[in-house]
């Protein structure tokens, strides 16, 4: 979401003459969007603001610093008293405001009590204000897009900051996603990715004011013209419902590849991270979407050393990694977050334990994920063509797994579906042939012209990595 939301800060910003610079020091303003699920990703900000802080003043140029995102959110003003670097601090409710308080910010400058906070959860609706991307923005984005449908949540898991900083849970009304969509395939998108931090919780209104699940959602952003390709993320089990499964059975461009956060193997633990659901509940609905659609492949996200894990809660996360089958997951240690319920609860698990039951879940995990890798070789895919690849005539597609499949092609070809056999699975990426597709089947590119030169990767997220 905070990459989606990078993008709308830029379009909006692009409006007031704006331009992207590569570096921070070539740049007029300078923001850090930022992440508080983890103290690890919060503490980055106070050494990335550091590193700010010093090159300025080497360069003796001092550039608007703007902190935005989930920190900002949670430490408010704190943050401009601990970096005095820092000029703005923004909520990720009040994104829209930011041409406004940047000039309010601007008129502070100097000032001893300087600098500019709003983490305010406004009445209006921020979409409505934020600036739509130019075409030339979609078009080097690439031809895969987010897009946020829903954003908060309810559900108040207790290690989780996220119903804090992000707010109780919103939908975005249909018509508003079809509109930006649409936008987004005349650009050249040809794939979108639905989100919301409890995406399959999405019940907005069509405009008929009639209220709309996620189905009917997915089902009016498959139908935009140039859409091919429709995933969500991230959902929770619980709001997996009967429509939703069907919707995997009947809808060929919903993505036969499932996130579906489990966090934990044990009924104990679950209950007590306030998940609502027990294991038997999430190989139940594994059964059921893989009844609907036999080709899909689940990842999953889990967290190890929630207060209380003992050896025993461990191992049947271990068990439920070893019943479902992972094509691919996030794992994390378990980390404290102010505010929140498991922060202040008794027998806190010892780093050391932590760091151990990472390295065995993800061994395992890495290990399903090679092997479901690697039972692609000699099998034929869809991918979708995002990017050209590091050496010339080299393209980069996904298939319908997100893998990266590194094929022989012309730029051309970029933001268009081929077939393709693959042919060699690497850690990192297969190698493959393209056997046919839109832009080769003879010759004629019937996806218009929109594939100038995308660039952007698909990065996603990142699991935690031990340290030694
Ligand atoms: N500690 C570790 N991991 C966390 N996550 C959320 N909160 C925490 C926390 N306090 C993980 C969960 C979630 C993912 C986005 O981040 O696994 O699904
Ligand atoms: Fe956090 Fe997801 Fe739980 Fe909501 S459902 S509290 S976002 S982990």
């Amino acid at each position: 979401m905070n990459v989606y939301d990078a993008q709308r800060m830029t379009d909006t910003l692009a409006r007031e003459g704006y331009v992207e610079t590569d570096t921070p020091d070539d740049a007029d303003l300078v923001i850090l969007n930022t992440c508080h699920i983890r103290e690890k990703a919060a503490e980055k900000v106070y050494s990335e603001l550091g590193r700010l802080r010093k090159s300025q003043e080497e360069a003796g140029r001092k550039s608007m610093v703007a902190v935005t995102g989930c920190v900002a959110q949670a430490e408010g003003a704190e943050i401009i008293k601990r970096a005095k670097v820092v000029d703005l601090v923004i909520g990720p409710q009040s994104y829209h405001k930011l041409p406004e308080l940047i000039a309010s910010a601007e008129a502070r400058r100097g000032l001893r009590d300087h600098g500019v906070v709003d983490t305010e959860f406004p009445v209006e609706d921020k979409f409505d204000f934020l600036a739509p991307p130019t075409r030339a923005a979609i078009a080097k984005r690439g031809p895969t897009a987010f897009v946020t449908v829903q954003e908060g949540c309810d559900k108040f898991c207790t290690f989780c900051v996220v119903p804090y900083t992000r707010g109780a849970e919103v939908s975005r009304p249909l018509a508003k996603i079809i509109d930006e969509v649409a936008r987004l395939a005349d650009g050249g998108v040809r794939e979108v990715t639905l989100i919301g931090q409890n995406v399959n919780a999405y019940h907005g209104l069509d405009r008929t004011g009639r209220p709309v699940s996620l189905p009917g959602l997915i089902r009016a952003v498959a139908e935009v013209p140039g859409i091919a390709r429709v995933r969500y993320t991230t959902s929770h089990p619980r709001d997996m419902d009967d429509e939703l499964i069907a919707a995997h059975r009947d809808m060929p461009a919903l993505m036969p590849y499932l996130h579906l956060p489990v966090q934990s193997g044990s009924n104990r633990l679950l209950a007590l991270m306030n998940r609502k659901h027990d294991r038997e509940l999430y190989f139940e609905i594994v059964e059921r979407v893989r009844a609907a659609r036999p080709d899909i492949a689940f990842s999953s996200d889990f967290i190890v050393g929630f207060p209380g894990e003992t050896d025993e809660d461990f191992t049947e996360t271990m068990d439920l990694v070893e019943r479902v089958g992972f094509a691919g997951a996030f794992s994390f240690k378990y980390s404290p977050r102010p505010g929140t319920p498991a922060a202040g609860m008794d027998d806190q698990v010892p780093e050391a334990v932590k760091s151990e039951r990472l390295t065995a879940l993800q061994a395992l995990l890495d290990a399903q994920k090679t092997a479901f890798d690697r039972a692609c070789l000699a099998k034929s895919f869809e991918i979708l063509i995002e990017k050209a690849g590091r050496y010339p005539g080299q393209l980069i597609g996904r298939t319908n797994y997100l893998q990266s499949v590194v094929v022989n092609g012309p730029r051309e070809a970029i933001g268009t579906l081929a077939n393709v056999v693959v042919n060699e699975v690497g850690t990192r990426n297969m190698t493959g042939d393209i056997l046919d597709g839109e832009f080769f089947r003879d010759g004629a590119y019937s996806a218009g012209e929109a594939a100038l030169s995308f660039q952007t990767g698909g990065f996603i997220g990142q699991s935690e990595k031990v340290e030694a």
